[in-house]
């Protein structure tokens, strides 16, 4: 069965921090009213499956001026140990985990609230409602169990005895039997399905044997046509031979006489040919002397037409020579003016030459006014000297006193004396060097007109070297100028001969005009002449030609004779209406065989179809056994399921539930009797969930029963439900004695003392319940936070 083992809480409703170890058998928690102590009873029911008692707002769970509320709660079944954690927030989802001791470690097994909540479910293989019904009484629905409708009741006690598992066992053959049911309609209708296939193999036989007869009568058909056709067919040949036979002698017979007409033509226009040369012979007599008539007109005409030629070159000729003599003469009239400039250059030589012979007297002249004019500069350099010093004695004497050639002193009175004596001198030397100056200036000017003198002769001088250079390079032209005349004379005789001969040319196109004339209307006789003499010399070869083509012709004739004969000896032979006869006779046999053929073949065809359908078809059939045999395995299996259905409702589960709600009532009864103050004289609950009880002698309904009356009934069938419970053997008690005077309490607090359930967890404000052989733990509220203290096992100890 379920064990709660431990329960700590963080801020759940009043607990702040409380860490509670449970015992196995009873558990008594006991404590003031509003200490907390159903508070740990809804933490066991909130742990488990996240609710007790209805809904709840969240917010009420979690300790007032706190954010969050936590629960711990270790629980172990037959088999393991488990820990649910789940934390409360007041604005955030739930949190929950549930572990598994493991080898001393705990494991996660699942997450979230909802998963956890449905895991424990399977874990206790009971669904919440039921779980809390039957094992969390809390303080006002003790009485419920008793208080409810048996239906209601039967459903809970069906459920918690474990009885509704053949109920789920029941549904389950059901689904089971509703599958080999479809499965059955389905073979029976493939099973019917070979009824049809049989009739359709006998159909196909049928057909077969049809097919097979009409094939074998046209395969003998077949081979009739096919020996009238051979011998129908040779004829056809022979009469097919025999036309084209015809024909190709038509073709030949047309090809010769085309021949013959083509020969005969060749014929006619060679002998015309020849008939012509007898003309040709007239007329090249006739015409003959033309011939070299116009051979000499042409070497005239050639002749004649030299001398043309002739007579351009001569016009060149004269061209060419005028443009000559016009140079030469232009070269003359050059001639002519500088003979002219040559007699004038001559004439003034003359006067150059005598101006330009002055020029050594003049130079001479020079040079002796050169040396005059030396000598009185020389004289007037000393005349200024001596002045000079007359007048530096003469200042020497005055500052001084000193005598400048003696250097001795000079008294006073003396000094007077030689200044005196010193400016007569000045004036005497001055005079003379007036004179001097004046000699000086005249030479000079007569110097000055030497050298322009000197200066003309000197150009005369070049202007006489510079003509007479000129009047040699004009030597030339005399004699040039002779040269040119007797050219001119030469140029000009040639000019007249050339013309008077080009005069005499001038006469001859009129000749040459008369001989072409003339020529002309010899070539076309001289041309008659010429053919005429071809045609006759072709002559011979047209007649060899001739008589050979005549030979060819008399052949062609004769073969034309032959293939005309064997025409006709053949035509005897064949006769067109039969050969149409038998083309129509063959064409119709052929018809025949091809529909035949055809026929045949489609008739095969057909055959193997049937053939191969029949052999698919009866490979189907080959089913048939089995599906007959499936069908009646179904039907079998069916009826089994329907059976066992049956009897598992209407045995195995009435005859279960009435064991287990006999024991039940039994059980009830007893505790009943030991916890009433009343003498019960039956009590029992049937498996419709029907309560009887009769008390003091009396069957007294259970709604008749006085509260605590009621209550104690109520916790007579809690604890006989538990204690005959197959799976979950826990009881939550939450103040069961509270409609309960002090005699039914002791009677209570007898019963809890001397019976020994799995795990029974009581709450009460009894404090009376503190003598129980138990383990007890007071709870009490110590500045408004609820505290447990374990008290260890009282009572017994
Ligand atoms: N969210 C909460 N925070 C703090 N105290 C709470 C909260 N909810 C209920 N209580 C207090 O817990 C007490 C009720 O606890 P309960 O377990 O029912 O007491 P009792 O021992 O009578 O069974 C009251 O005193 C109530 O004021
Ligand atoms: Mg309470």
């Amino acid at each position: 069965g379920c064990m709660i083992e431990r329960l700590i809480l963080k801020d759940f409703k009043s607990h702040k921090d409380s860490d509670i170890k449970f015992y196995p058998s009873l558990n008594v928690f006991l404590g003031e009213v509003g200490a907390g102590k159903t508070s740990v009873l809804e933490a066991i029911s909130f742990a488990l499956f996240g609710k007790y008692a209805g809904n709840v707002a969240k917010n009420e769970l979690i300790r007032r001026g706190t954010k969050n509320a936590e629960i711990s709660l270790v629980f172990s079944t037959n088999l393991d140990k488990y820990k649910v954690n789940r934390k409360i927030y007041s604005k955030k989802r739930q949190e929950a985990k549930l572990l598994i001791l493991e080898e001393s470690d705990w494991k996660l097994v699942v997450e979230g609230a909802t998963a956890v909540s449905r895991s424990i479910e399977d874990l206790l293989d009971v669904d919440s409602a039921t779980f809390l019904a039957a094992t969390y009484a809390s303080q006002s629905e003790i009485k419920e169990m008793l208080e409810t409708q048996p239906g209601k009741r039967r459903e809970r006690l069906d459920k918690l005895l474990g009885i509704d598992t053949y109920e789920k066992i029941w549904n389950n053959l059901g689904d089971v039997r509703t599958v080999v049911l479809d499965e059955l309609t389905e073979a029976q209708e493939k099973a019917s399905g070979f009824a049809i296939l049989e009739r359709q193999i006998n159909n196909l036989n049928v057909h077969l044997k049809k097919n097979k007869q009409e094939l074998k009568m046209l395969k003998s058909f077949l081979r009739e046509i096919e020996g009238r056709l051979q011998p129908a067919k040779q004829q056809l040949n022979t009469l097919q031979n025999l036309e084209q036979r015809l024909g190709q002698l038509e073709t030949q017979i047309k090809g010769k006489n085309n021949e013959i007409k083509n020969f005969s033509a060749t014929l006619k226009s060679l002998k015309e040919k020849i008939e012509k040369t007898k003309a040709s012979e007239k007329a090249f007599k006739k015409n003959k002397r033309f011939i070299q008539l116009e051979k000499d007109l042409e070497q005239e005409k050639r002749l004649i037409e030299t001398v043309l030629q002739q007579k351009s070159i001569l016009e060149t000729f004269v061209k060419r020579d005028n443009d000559t003599l016009k140079e030469i003469l232009k070269r003359r009239g050059k001639v002519e003016s500088q003979l002219e400039a040559l007699s004038v250059l001559e004439s003034r030589l003359k006067t150059l030459k005598e101006e330009k012979e002055l020029l050594p007297e003049l130079k001479e002249k020079q040079a002796d006014l050169e040396k005059k004019l030396n000598e009185l500069k020389e004289e007037a350099v000393k005349a200024f000297t001596k002045i000079e010093n007359q007048k530096r004695k003469a200042e020497r004497v005055t500052e001084l006193g000193e005598c400048p050639t003696c250097l001795q002193i000079v008294p006073e009175g003396h000094k007077e004396k030689i200044r005196r004596e010193t400016g007569k001198t000045v004036i005497k030397l001055k005079t003379e060097y007036d004179v001097i100056q004046k000699a000086r200036n005249h030479v000079q000017k007569l110097m000055d007109d030497l050298k322009k003198k000197i200066e003309l002769a000197m150009v005369a001088d070049k202007k006489y070297a510079r003509a007479s250079g000129q009047i040699k390079m004009l030597k030339g032209c005399r004699e040039e100028m002779t040269e040119i005349n007797v050219r001119i004379e030469g140029i000009k005789s040639s000019i007249g001969k050339n013309r008077k001969k080009i005069n005499e040319i001038n006469e001859t196109p009129e000749t040459l005009m008369k001989v072409t004339e003339k020529l002309h209307s010899v070539s076309a006789k001289a041309e008659v002449a010429k053919k005429a003499e071809k045609q006759m010399a072709a002559k011979k070869d047209l007649e060899a030609m001739f008589l050979q083509d005549k030979g060819i012709l008399n052949d062609l004739q004769l073969q034309l004779k032959e293939l005309k004969s064997s025409f006709k000896e053949t035509a005897e032979k064949y006769d067109p209406n039969k050969h149409r006869k038998q083309v129509n006779a063959v064409e119709i046999l052929q018809k025949n065989q091809a529909k035949t053929t055809e026929g045949i073949e489609r008739l095969k065809k057909s055959i193997e179809e049937d053939v191969s359908r029949i052999k698919l078809d009866e490979k189907q059939l080959k089913e048939k056994g089995k599906a007959w045999k499936q069908v009646k395995k179904l039907k079998k299996e069916s009826a089994i399921l329907e059976i066992l259905r049956k009897s598992l409702r209407e045995v195995v589960q009435p005859v279960m539930r009435k064991n287990n709600v006999l024991k039940v009532s039994h059980v009830f009864q007893g505790f009943y009797q030991e916890l009433s103050n009343d003498n019960i004289d039956y009590a029992a609950i049937d498996e419709e969930g029907n309560i009887d009880v009769t008390r003091n002698g009396e069957p007294s309904p259970v709604n008749s029963l006085s509260g605590g009356e009621t209550t104690c009934a109520a916790l007579a069938l809690r604890l006989a439900i538990c204690s005959s419970l197959t799976k979950n053997q826990l009881l939550l008690l939450d103040e069961p004695t509270i409609h309960l005077d002090e005699l039914y309490r002791a009677k209570l607090r007898e019963f809890l003392g001397s019976h020994n359930f799995e795990q029974l967890i009581v709450v009460t404000h009894d404090n009376t319940f503190d003598s129980l052989p138990a383990h007890i733990f007071k709870v009490e509220k110590r500045r408004g936070k609820s505290v447990v203290s374990s008290y260890g096992f009282e009572g017994g100890a």
